[in-house]
């Protein structure tokens, strides 16, 4: 079954017309990259798949089950900036997802619940390599470090499906390397679906099984309104990527380490 289906969803905004009849498939563990021009509805796709907007028309299943109208934690996200928050900690950052949810009304856990989280969050950290800043606020830290913090943020809740809009787009290029193969990294290691906005072609090749590209078929400015993107090049990364290769990581490298290396 594949992770993600979405039939001919439109999304319009009054007189405007952002998505026109986009349709795709995504299969299960796909690292689909969305490319496209400035305003061509990539982040408005996103929002829909989030489940903070809801289609004009069509819909969107999850694991072949309508996408719920609100965000859940089935669904992770992390923007280019300001996915964490401020005024908590690194570790109460990781920490503050699992507290919401386990604790209804007073989100906090308490003894070996709160324990079992702790631990969990610092495990994660260490996947991110953050271990060591865990009492640090995120001010404290570079900008490459706040978006690991926000990786780790996101996958604690262990998303069927992570949504990335242009998460490295403000990193500096020698960060963005080393972003990027920790990237790859946690996509072979969690068992989850990618969806990333990028407007870095090369990124988007460096990381996605499939690049796909979002553009409006007429784009005259009086058409802008009228005429809504859907997707209109859709190209499966060759020889073809697979997460979740034999999981012999080894610390620092950027893959698995028995991975079939034309593939990365
Ligand atoms: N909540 C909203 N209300 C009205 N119009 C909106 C809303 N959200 C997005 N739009 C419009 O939808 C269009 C697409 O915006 P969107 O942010 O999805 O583009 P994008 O492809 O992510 O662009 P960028 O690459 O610059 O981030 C824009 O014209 C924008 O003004
Ligand atoms: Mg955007």
């Amino acid at each position: 079954m594949s992770a993600l289906t979405v039939e001919k969803v439109w999304k319009e905004y009054g007189d405007q017309i952002v998505l026109e009849d986009v349709s795709i498939t995504v299969e299960p563990r796909a690292f689909v990259a969305l490319v496209g021009a400035s305003g061509s509805g990539k982040t408005t796709f996103l929002r829909l798949l989030l489940g903070q907007e809801t289609p004009t028309r069509g819909k969107i299943l999850l694991d072949g089950v309508p996408l719920p109208p609100e965000p859940g934690p089935d669904r992770g996200v992390v923007y280019q900036r300001y996915s964490v928050f401020p005024h908590l900690t690194v570790l109460g950052n990781v920490l503050l997802g699992m507290e919401m949810s386990g604790s209804r009304h007073a989100a906090r856990l308490f003894g070996k619940r709160r324990a079992a989280a702790v631990a969990e969050a610092r495990e994660m950290l260490a996947q991110v390599g953050l271990d060591h800043v865990e009492q640090k606020y995120p001010a404290q830290l570079s900008g490459g470090m706040q978006q690991r913090l926000a990786l780790a943020q996101a996958l604690v809740m262990k998303p069927r499906v992570l949504l990335l809009d242009e998460p490295f787009g403000a990193l500096d290029p020698g960060i963005r390397a080393e972003i990027h193969a920790l990237m790859r990294r946690l996509w072979h290691e969690h068992p989850m679906t990618v969806v990333m906005v990028t407007h870095d072609m090369a990124e988007a090749f460096t990381l996605a099984t499939r690049v796909v590209a979002f553009e409006r078929r007429r784009d005259r400015p009086e058409e802008k309104l009228r005429y809504g993107a859907s997707i209109t090049r859709d190209i499966p990364i060759w020889p073809p990527r697979r997460a979740g290769l034999p999981s012999l990581i080894r610390p620092g490298r950027d893959g698995p380490a028995l991975a079939i290396p034309q593939s990365e």
